[in-house]
């Protein structure tokens, strides 16, 4: 991958995680995405972020260092705005071609630094707001931002050219090629690298979106004329249109979110799944948009996603040994740990010898402030009774999704 001039003195560098492998070991990319890393120079060169200890990114790195004639010993800070190892994996052999470099990063990021990459000397820890003069007008100021998605986190802001270097933040998943600027994008990547953005968003970032709320208005009186993520493109022409998509994704932990429905179902024999049809079909009579998934087949960090972002839920899942259908009871524990909350919620579900799924439901999702619909509930196979309520409560749900979150596009 090329190095990438994105301001006088300031340059990306880029690897791309290929498509099939997991994000933090949990979340499947099949588009890849990028770890991006920057590079400013004035009378004294700073790295900011690194990129994870694996041979060819490290390769891929050093050929971009070396294209603008920097490498370990002739950098004299490394910024460090993240201690997650896919940023920082690389730093404790990176500081050990060059012991004077300093380390700049976050009070609790020190000893993460230590713990990580076994470094305790030149670390310094920053206040908020503090700068450091690099020399030829190269101004870096740093913000803390914490649990963005880590305690540790910071962002840096160049001053001459007002780029905020955000890290985590405002990334999405996808990879970036040679269009890096939101200004190279065609309409079909812009679509691509939004979707790209809310499901990194959904399976990284939203359990902590109060702190996202907290970060951004920290942020609100900085002239941010770029912002340059960790992951995915650089916000160069409209950088607003970024923060404006991070700013909703994390109102949505309060509801309303978009008037959409996602429905999940699984079932064993098929009797559950009877009424899925029945339930969309309520739904699109109201022509609000549905997002379908079956579980344990579909993919949890893209349900995570579109129940994010959807003001109601529809759980179709059967009985199983007294409790939840376990794929499941697996999607919920995940909408726990993620805070999918505040939502409309109906389910629907049929039971062999004895119910149990609707008390585990009702108990397991106390805290995510759901509001259910009357459920539907049957012994064995479902009759016509069944199948009607099935459609009214989908009309139902829709109706109370358009009254509760209609104007939250
Ligand atoms: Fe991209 Fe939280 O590391």
């Amino acid at each position: 991958m090329k190095t990438v001039k994105i301001a006088d003195g300031i340059f990306r560098l880029g690897i791309n995680i290929e498509p099939g492998n997991l994000f933090e070991g949990i979340w499947s990319i099949p588009d890849g995405t990028s770890i991006n890393s920057y590079i400013v120079r004035g009378d004294k060169t700073a790295v900011l972020d690194l990129t994870q200890d694996q041979e060819d990114f490290i390769g891929s790195m050093t050929a971009q260092m070396d294209d603008l004639k920097v490498s370990p010993e002739n950098i004299d800070y490394i910024i460090v705005n993240h201690m997650e190892p896919d940023h920082s994996g690389w730093l404790r052999e990176f500081r050990k071609k060059n012991p004077s470099m300093e380390i700049f990063c976050t009070k609790k990021a020190v000893a993460l630094v230590e713990h990580f990459c076994g470094i305790t000397d030149k670390v310094h820890p920053i206040e908020n707001g503090e700068t450091l003069d690099l020399g030829q007008g190269k101004v870096l100021q740093f913000f803390e931002t914490p649990n963005i998605h880590w305690p540790e986190t910071m962002m840096t802001y160049e001053q001459s050219e007002k780029i905020l270097f955000a890290c985590d933040a405002f990334g999405s998943y996808g990879k970036v090629e040679d269009a890096v600027f939101d200004d190279q994008l065609s309409d079909d990547e812009h679509d691509f690298f939004e979707k790209e953005a809310l499901r990194y968003y959904a399976n990284i970032v939203a359990s902590f979106s109060v702190f996202v709320e907290r970060g951004l208005k920290k942020l609100e009186g900085l002239d941010i004329r770029m912002i340059a993520p960790s992951h995915g493109i650089i916000w160069r022409e409209n950088p607003s249109v970024i923060v404006e998509r991070y700013s909703r994704y994390a109102s949505y932990l309060k509801g309303p979110a978009c008037p959409e429905i996602t429905v999940i179902w699984g079932s064993m024999y098929g009797n559950t799944q009877q009424l899925v049809t029945e339930v969309i079909k309520g739904i699109r009579s109201e022509k609000i948009p549905v997002h379908q998934y079956r579980v344990p087949e579909d993919d949890i960090g893209f349900i995570l996603a579109d129940a994010w972002k959807s003001a109601g839920i529809v759980l179709g899942m059967p009985t199983y040994e007294y409790q939840m259908f376990p794929p499941m009871a697996h999607v919920i524990d995940d909408f726990k740990r993620k805070k999918v909350q505040n939502k409309k919620v109906f389910r629907f579900g049929s039971f062999g010898w004895s119910g149990g799924a609707e008390k585990e439901l009702e108990t397991s999702t106390e805290k995510l402030k759901w509001e259910f619909l009357e459920s539907v509930e049957w012994q064995g196979a479902p009759g016509e009774k069944e199948k009607k309520k099935a459609f009214e409560r989908g009309q139902e749900l829709a109706r109370i999704v358009k009254e509760f979150a209609g104007k939250s596009y």
